[in-house]
């Protein structure tokens, strides 16, 4: 049986999740919903046998629908997020899920008792180069953890309704907390507004994880400079994934630096070992993220389990952008997350 999927939100990221659906095996893209009328009138002419709506109604009437694909803006996941799993749909919603901890778990609770699948829209988890990386860092070869550092910037877009952070690091979160397999416990960041807006447009931030590894981001965007970059520092490694390198998405560096025995006749002195080695571009699949986190989608709702991105790794992403706001507000005071 074909899932039946309404998709609402045609903006600028919604079309790309209307091109993958509309191709997807398993799946229909039965309904486009959007306020604007005139992003209605594009998504006709596009996909001319599809239904559009401008009000979310026809969407909730589960006769119709299996499932809810949601790209609207930030602001306006949570309350939709709702109303679908109310209606008895499965969802699948952009990041950030929600705008508040509590939020986001009350929505995982709604699914969990409805029966309902609910995914979120962790693109980067889905990334074959992110699962490359993860793979590089396995503990015989990547050795200790020392630090990860992450770059999102770019000119804009810039969000009418939520900063930089709630816009851009929810990746950057999702991938740390992936490759770590583990939730940040405190977090310092110091934001600025050098656009004029009412909001931070550039932040710098540092996520504290389990035995003194920390997580450095930077987003912005304000910069000219389109960046895409995450980097994982161990003691036998350097892995680099570059999302902008479509030749060399991952590379690693066969060089680190360790900590030897103590120097003798020297008070606290130690050793420091250098291990020189290769750099390896791996192979990378040639997969679109968007389309492996559809796919898993469907699977889920027909295996009925839940998908890698799933509420409770959504909720340890909003607790860590929530504590990196409160420690701008202060500005840079660690806060536990
Ligand atoms: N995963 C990724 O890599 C990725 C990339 C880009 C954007 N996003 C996310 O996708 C979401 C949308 O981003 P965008 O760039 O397309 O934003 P956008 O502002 O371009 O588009 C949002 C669309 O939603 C519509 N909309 C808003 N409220 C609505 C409502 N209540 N009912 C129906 N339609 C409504 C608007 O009319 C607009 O067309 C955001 O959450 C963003 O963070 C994710």
């Amino acid at each position: 049986m074909r899932l039946r999927i309404g998709l609402i939100g045609f903006g600028r990221w919604g079309p790309n999740y209307a091109r993958v659906l509309s191709d997807l095996p398993g799946a229909e893209l039965a309904i486009i919903c959007d306020r604007s009328a005139d992003r209605l009138d594009l998504a006709r002419q596009r996909y001319p046998t599809v239904t559009t709506c401008r009000d979310l109604d026809p969407v909730l009437r589960r006769d119709r629908l299996d499932a809810a694909v949601i790209a609207t803006s930030a602001s306006t996941h949570e309350d939709i997020v709702k109303r679908s799993l109310e209606a008895g749909l499965h969802v699948l919603v952009e990041k950030p899920m929600a705008l508040r901890a509590d939020s986001c778990t009350a929505l995982t609770g709604l699914a969990a008792a409805a029966d309902r699948v609910l995914m979120i829209g962790y693109t980067f988890l889905y990334n074959a180069g992110v699962r490359k990386m993860k793979e590089c860092m396995a503990a015989d070869q990547f050795g200790d953890v020392y630090y990860l550092h992450a770059t999102r910037t770019n000119l804009g877009p810039i969000r009418p309704d939520v900063n930089a952070v709630w816009d851009l690091a929810p990746h950057d979160v999702a991938i740390f907390n992936y490759l770590l397999g583990e939730q940040p416990q405190w977090a310092s960041a110091i934001g600025t507004r050098v656009l004029r807006t009412t909001r931070d447009d550039i932040a710098f931030a540092t996520l504290g994880y389990a035995h003194d590894v920390v997580g450095n981001i930077h987003v912005s965007w304000a910069d000219p400079n389109k960046v895409r970059e995450v980097v994982a520092v161990g003691s036998r490694r350097r892995v680099v994934f570059n999302d902008l390198n479509d030749a060399e998405r991952v590379r690693y560096f066969e060089r680190g630096v360790s900590v030897g025995e103590a120097i003798a006749d020297s008070f606290g002195e130690f050793k420091l070992l250098v291990r020189d080695g290769e750099i390896v571009s791996p192979r990378v699949e040639p997969a679109e993220p968007l389309k492996a986190q559809c796919v898993e989608f469907v699977d889920c709702i027909a295996e009925r389990r839940s998908p890698l991105a799933d509420g409770r790794f959504a909720l340890g992403v909003i607790r860590a952008l929530a504590a990196i706001d409160k420690s701008i507000q202060s500005r840079g005071a660690a806060v536990d997350v």
